[in-house]
């Protein structure tokens, strides 16, 4: 069988916030072209986790990681390492959707251009890719020189997803993305992210036992800052080698 390509591998990774920790001994390998959901109950350590891959918890003071941390076969917590560059490549959406309070156009043209794209040409065809992908073209094209704060819930979601395919990521780190969001946008938004899994890599915090079991490729189930078991969507929710992952999963606690 064919090895499959890891895009992170963490190993025995501790977070503190001060004298506090809040993950312990953490071990997870993230593969390309996966969705991988964390489950687990609220303050387990998920947001925590997702943070630490595109290190945004360097933005949290007294927030210290240990352990081995590689992206793309690298340490990517290494003092040299590029972490503009990072956030690039590992892009993150959240659970309120938070357009820039500018038009459609420049949500999407704000990063590339900050990355150096200046050639309006090459702008507008980010701008309407990235929106087709969203599957938002047909509904703003109209309407891109107004502002992003018009949009439904749904579609400032999907515009922020589409904001973060701007800059050409790898991987989508996504905290809770839907629970802020209507039933029909969730299942618009769950099935845009089934279709991005062809192109980019997925990680999805969510409390949603059904959309995690609906939509994800391997599960990671963490409680108390541990993760006790990792492995299929499918294994973990038929057949978990862990009693607390059951017990979580049929809805005995959390
Ligand atoms: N910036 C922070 N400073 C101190 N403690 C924090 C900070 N962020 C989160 N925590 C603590 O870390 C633990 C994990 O939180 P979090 O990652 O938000 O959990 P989850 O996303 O699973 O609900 C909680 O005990 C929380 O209070
Ligand atoms: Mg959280």
């Amino acid at each position: 069988m064919m090895e499959r390509e890891k895009v992170f591998e963490i190993r025995d990774m501790d977070l503190y916030y001060g004298s506090f920790q809040a993950l312990k001994k953490i071990n997870i390998d993230i593969y390309k072209n996966d969705i991988t959901a964390l489950i687990g109950p609220s303050g387990c350590g998920k947001s925590t986790f997702l943070r630490s891959l595109n290190r945004m918890n360097d933005l949290v003071e007294g927030c210290r990681i240990q352990g081995s941390l590689l992206f793309d076969g690298e340490d990517f917590y290494n003092k040299d390492y590029d972490v503009i560059g990072l956030r690039a490549k590992v892009g993150m959406v959240f659970q309120k959707p938070n357009p820039f309070p500018k038009s459609i156009y420049e949500n999407l043209a704000y990063g590339p251009k900050l990355h150096g794209v200046k050639d309006k040409k090459k702008l507008d065809q980010i701008v309407e890719r990235t929106l087709t992908e969203v599957g938002l073209w047909e509904e703003v094209k109209d309407r891109l020189s107004k502002s992003a704060l018009g949009l439904s819930g749904g579609q400032a979601q999907r515009l922020c997803i589409a904001r973060c395919l701007s800059v050409e990521p790898e991987v989508i780190l996504m905290d809770e993305p839907t629970s802020a969001l209507d039933p029909i946008a969730t299942s618009k938004v769950e099935a845009l992210i089934q279709e991005l899994a062809a192109n980019y890599t997925i990680v999805i915090v969510t409390h949603n036992m059904q959309q995690a079991g609906r939509i994800s490729d391997r599960t990671a189930f963490f409680l108390s800052g541990e993760i006790m078991e990792t492995g299929e969507t499918r294994k973990i929710f038929t057949n978990p080698s862990n009693p607390k992952t059951e017990e979580y999963i049929t809805g005995r606690f959390g």
